[in-house]
């Protein structure tokens, strides 16, 4: 019997980790967030002063990733392991961030990768999200959504999260870089950022978070 599988593709900053996480604990399923192993890909390269064209040392990077995740009891965290250390901080920059999404237009990089995301449908379901699960990865999934939201809006919410650690932003800034990365990850030529056909499209510019994840939940439920 297959494993039911809801992916969450959209792009950056549209909320759908978050969406995610709170999906996966209410139908008690496991949670993929692929931008993590390609942000972990990134930060291993990097670490290894590898040029990025060498492709055939790219992919034995990819196939021998040391990653693990950790979830705490009681905590939305995941710690994510890279060689046995720490890296859930230097993971979320925004510096890292864009390394992924580099590297990640990389055939033979997101090849490599596949597997080691597929192999995370084990009953009794998973939510994954990230850009190609629907498309791709996931492609016979049960249940797919796509959210969307404009580019200011999206530079709003991550000036807003990044208010709330005590850091500061420009805004212009947040939303020249979103835009960037939009534009890369929609435009690549293996997997580019696209709804699947068969998806429930979910514009959030105007909506709360409980109101998509209500949306969601209700597609789950149905
Ligand atoms: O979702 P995120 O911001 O953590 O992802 C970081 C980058 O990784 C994103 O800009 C593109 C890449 N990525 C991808 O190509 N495919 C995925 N399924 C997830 C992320």
């Amino acid at each position: 019997m297959s494993v039911p599988v809801l992916t969450i593709d959209g792009p950056s900053g549209v909320g759908k980790g978050t969406v995610a996480r709170v999906i996966a604990q209410q139908q008690g399923w496991h949670l993929l967030d692929s931008g993590a192993i390609y942000r972990a890909f990134a930060l291993a390269v990097d670490s290894r002063s590898i040029d990025i064209s060498n492709e055939a040392a790219l992919e034995e990077i990819a196939k021998n990733l040391d990653l693990s995740f950790k979830t705490h009891k009681d905590s939305e965290l995941v710690s994510v392991y890279l060689d046995d250390q720490d890296v859930s901080k230097v993971l979320r920059t925004e510096q890292t961030g864009e390394m992924a999404s580099k590297i990640a237009s990389i055939g033979v990089v997101r090849a490599a990768l596949l597997k080691r995301q597929q192999d995370f449908a084990i009953s009794p379901g998973l939510v994954a999200d990230g850009r190609d699960m629907g498309t791709v990865v996931f492609e016979k999934a049960a249940f797919k959504v796509y959210l969307t939201a404009s580019a200011e809006e999206r530079a709003n919410r991550r000036l807003k999260q990044l208010q709330a650690q005590g850091s500061e932003g420009i805004i212009s800034q947040i939303l020249a870089e979103v835009e960037a990365r939009d534009a890369r990850d929609s435009s690549r030529k293996h997997s580019p950022l696209k709804p699947a056909k068969d998806a429930l499209v979910i514009d959030t510019t105007e909506l709360s978070l409980d109101e998509v994840i209500a949306q969601v939940s209700e597609l789950v439920k149905a």
